[in-house]
């Protein structure tokens, strides 16, 4: 479907449900002209694709500033190095689980609105950054399913993920990433746009008051639904793209990749704007 807001961004839709890419040149992008249109297509579409931008350092951070405000990370870094190599990322460890589908920032109340990557080295195999698009999830959910799961919470947490790519963790290790806490978040997002988005990923441990069993096929079960093909976007990568995208419509991953490969992607996130407890 093409509108009159894709034909002001030369926007083309990649998937019927997730993704267009933007033809606007890098100029256009940083006058911030486009910046309000933009914000409007991303909650459409969940993700887009700005191929071989070929943004500077400086000019990514101005071009996410023309969208918002900027999040920061932990230690107050605008720009932040996705890679696995801890000698350019201390905290390199944390994004192994960046490899299994997951939302940012389910640690706080209020996550990022949108994060926006670019690839500066790249692995040779493997290394796509693969989304799926959680409001068409939802919104293709029986009703049966729908009602069933509408007043569900779910325990979020940091140390959930550790046992994704560290199966025998040492207990200091399971300790410190207890430290971080835990979320109980709503099974299901209700914005105040008044659209529906299901929170699930790497973070969902449990359902809380639900026999376990019954909690884990049910976190399993809405993963294999949200993450069908018709819901899913990957991107393959060049050097000098950018991809952004709705965190609080997406989940996202990378897929496997050589953590001696290099890669290296830089990241910078919008503030968030909504409470997963919102309407
Ligand atoms: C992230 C992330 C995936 C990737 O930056 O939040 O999950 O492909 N990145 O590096
Ligand atoms: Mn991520």
């Amino acid at each position: 479907m093409t509108t009159a807001l894709h034909e002001k961004l030369k926007a083309t839709n990649l998937k019927d449900h997730i993704g267009s890419k933007i033809g606007l040149s890098k100029a256009q992008l940083l006058s911030g002209e486009f910046a309000a249109d933009i914000r409007e297509l991303i909650e459409q579409r969940g993700v887009l694709v700005f191929p071989k931008i070929d943004f500077t350092e400086e000019e990514q951070v101005a071009f996410t500033e023309t969208l918002g405000t900027m999040a920061p990370e932990m230690d107050g870094e605008l720009l932040y190095k996705v890679t696995l190599d801890s000698s350019a990322n201390v905290k390199a460890d944390y994004l192994k689980g960046s490899m299994y589908w997951h939302i940012d920032g389910t640690m706080s109340k209020v996550p990022v609105f949108a994060s926006i990557l670019s690839g500066r080295v790249l692995s040779k195999e493997g290394g796509n950054t693969e989304f799926c698009n959680t409001y068409a999830a939802y919104d293709a959910l029986s009703d049966d399913d729908k009602k069933a799961i509408e007043k569900l919470r779910v325990s979020h947490s940091a140390w959930a993920t550790l046992f994704y790519y560290d199966p025998e963790p040492p207990l200091q290790k399971v300790q410190e990433m207890m430290r971080i806490g835990e979320n109980n978040l709503p099974l299901v997002w209700k914005h105040a746009s008044g659209r529906k988005s299901l929170v699930i990923g790497a973070t969902a441990h449990h359902v809380l008051d639900m026999d376990h069993m019954e909690s884990t096929q049910l976190l399993v079960r809405l993963r294999e639904w949200a993450t069908q093909e018709q819901f899913t976007y990957s991107h393959t990568w060049t050097v000098g793209d950018t991809v952004m995208w709705d965190n609080t419509g997406t989940m996202h991953r990378a897929t496997p990749y050589d953590p001696n490969s290099g890669r290296m992607m830089l990241r910078t996130k919008l503030k968030g704007e909504e409470s997963f407890e919102a309407a």
